[in-house]
């Protein structure tokens, strides 16, 4: 009798293991307290999906930087990088699912120091299958140099089809906030207890209501002046007024953008 309770609790926990979907931070949360945009305001948008059962679902967000590459978070797409097919990019679309143009995914070059851990170097190079159409809602945006200097309290721009508040519901229609640059050492306090602000990360805060990243916004950009500053990359919950959005620092990794570019070139 004891034996089949315990056998009953293993198959239980074993079938619990095996329909237990992977935990997916897609549908978490999106830009909190943002608004709608066109997309012809951000036109360097762009939305990673992944392939599932019933079709192609929503993963995270992509910035548009040549004409096949894309920039995005390697958290996003550290499951794929060896089934770039399992991945396609929507461009040119103000809506989470419907509309613009997609093209496959043909490689993936993500960050080799990324660390799950740590969540370093969160970022990753996408080259498109096809060079996509450029016009209205569909380009690039500029990526900031090693140089760019970024000042605390610089104003930025964040946008993405994520959750609109934490563990709430994706938005159906792509949102943007205003956020202003944290000083490094100001979000280092913050994130004492919880996690290292390396020198590849930028943090940014808004205010009044709080505005901030949220889940499936990830991959998406952080831009001033129509200069790349920053990827969505993590945060303790979202638009917490304790805890800035976390970024991965573009400028930092502008040497590493441009070998891959050139790799992708020279690849073809
Ligand atoms: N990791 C999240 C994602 O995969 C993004 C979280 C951003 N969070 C924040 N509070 N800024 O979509």
């Amino acid at each position: 009798m004891q034996l089949s309770v315990e056998i009953i609790l293993i198959l239980v926990s074993i079938s619990c293991v095996i329909t237990i979907p992977v935990p997916d931070n897609t549908d978490l949360a999106r830009i909190v307290n943002g608004e709608p945009v066109d997309i012809k305001e951000v036109p360097y948008q762009a939305a990673l999906r992944r392939r599932v059962l019933s079709g192609w679902a929503h993963t995270c967000g992509a910035v548009i930087i040549t004409s096949r590459g894309v920039l995005t978070a390697a958290h996003c797409v550290e499951a794929f990088v060896s089934q770039p097919s399992l991945l396609r990019v929507a461009v040119g679309t103000s809506s989470r699912l419907t509309g613009g143009k997609t093209y496959d995914v043909s490689v993936i070059h993500s960050h080799e120091g990324f660390s799950t851990s740590t969540l370093e170097h969160d970022i990753a190079l996408l080259s498109t299958s096809k060079v996509m159409d450029f016009g209205e809602t569909v380009a690039p945006v500029s990526v900031a140099s090693e140089h760019y200097v970024l000042p605390d309290g610089t104003g930025a721009i964040v946008s993405g089809f994520g959750t609109t508040s934490y563990e709430g519901s994706s938005s159906e229609v792509l949102q943007a906030a205003r956020v202003s640059i944290v000083s490094q050492s100001v979000c280092a306090r913050a994130y004492l207890r919880i996690a290292n602000i390396g020198t590849g990360m930028v943090c940014a805060v808004g205010s009044n209501p709080p505005k901030d990243a949220c889940q499936g916004d990830s991959g998406g950009p952080l831009v001033v002046r129509n200069v790349l500053v920053g990827i969505v990359s993590w945060g303790e919950g979202c638009a917490n007024a304790n805890y800035p959005g976390v970024y991965t620092r573009v400028s930092e990794y502008s040497p590493w953008i441009r070998q891959k570019l050139e790799v992708m070139r020279t690849s073809g």
